[in-house]
């Protein structure tokens, strides 16, 4: 993706101490980063807050992911925002955060336009609160034009649910006589889930320290790098987000081969 060298330096300038523009290879910039968004209500309860603070919080540091995504050239930005097991919450914290995707996607979306970010959202958004799907709707048809940036956010997401589903297409598919059982390979797999079409992520990020996948992107992650961090989402700066592209291209990347140089 193009970059604004300008830009790019103004929004990475006074760097801390240990981390800086420098520290990271341009050319070498992961083309799809992914975030396991965690840690909002352990931000919110180290400050003795009600853990929708710790939500509300969370929606800004999402704003700066998607800014530093946009300036560091990155292709497709994904996040993990609700999972389907999630529903498990207290009812209050559910509708709480589905009152916070309608009301942060309207605000934000001048953001899309002015960044040329066109929005996906990876999940089951048809059952969601009819307000929450509609805002949805109107995000997609706004920004549908643009070929900067994707920005996939993952809202009633779970993998093994966006597997099923596949399988469920694969088999209307065979019974329709569109697709031959001898035709499902990966990419007839790959088609099908919310993903299709995307590049699979090289850099999956976890805020707040949890040593799991969380029922993510389990297809998808086969062989990307995973960072994972003890920084609360609410705390993750630009800054932070340098130090995971540093870690993640420090990286040897075998894909099951052995190293060439
Ligand atoms: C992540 O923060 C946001 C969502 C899952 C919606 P949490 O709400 O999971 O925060 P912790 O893990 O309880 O700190
Ligand atoms: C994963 O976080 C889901 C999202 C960030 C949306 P959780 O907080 O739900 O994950 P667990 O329960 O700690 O595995
Ligand atoms: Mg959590």
């Amino acid at each position: 993706m193009e970059r604004d060298e300008a830009k790019l330096r103004a929004y990475f300038e006074e760097p801390p101490a240990d981390v800086s523009l420098e520290d990271v290879d341009l050319a070498r910039i992961p083309r799809h980063v992914s975030f396991i968004m965690d840690g909002n209500g352990r931000w919110a309860q180290a400050r003795g807050l009600a853990r929708s603070k710790g939500h509300a919080a969370g929606v800004d540091s999402l704003r700066e992911a998607v800014t530093t995504s946009v300036r560091l050239g990155v292709d497709v930005l994904s996040a993990y925002a609700f999972s389907t097991e999630n529903w498990r919450r207290p009812q209050e914290e559910v509708n709480l955060l589905m009152h916070l995707f309608a009301t942060t996607l309207v605000k934000e979306l001048p953001l899309f336009h002015q960044e040329n970010v066109r929005l996906r959202f990876l999940g089951d958004i048809d059952a969601l609160p009819k307000k929450t799907a509609n805002v949805f709707q109107r995000g997609l048809d706004e920004t549908a034009g643009y070929d900067g940036m994707t920005f996939a956010l993952a809202v009633n997401y779970g993998s093994r649910a966006e597997m099923a589903r596949a399988a469920r297409m694969i088999a209307s598919d065979v019974a329709a006589g569109i697709l031959d059982k001898d035709q499902i390979d990966e990419q007839a797999i790959a088609d099908r889930l919310y993903t299709a079409g995307l590049p699979d992520p090289e850099l999956l990020v976890r805020t707040s320290g949890e040593l799991r996948l969380s029922n993510y992107l389990l297809w998808q992650l086969a062989y990307t790098e995973i960072v994972v961090t003890d920084v609360l989402w609410p705390d993750f700066s630009r800054w932070d987000y340098l130090r995971a592209i540093r870690s993640y291209q420090h990286r040897d990347r075998r894909f099951g081969g052995v190293t060439s140089a």
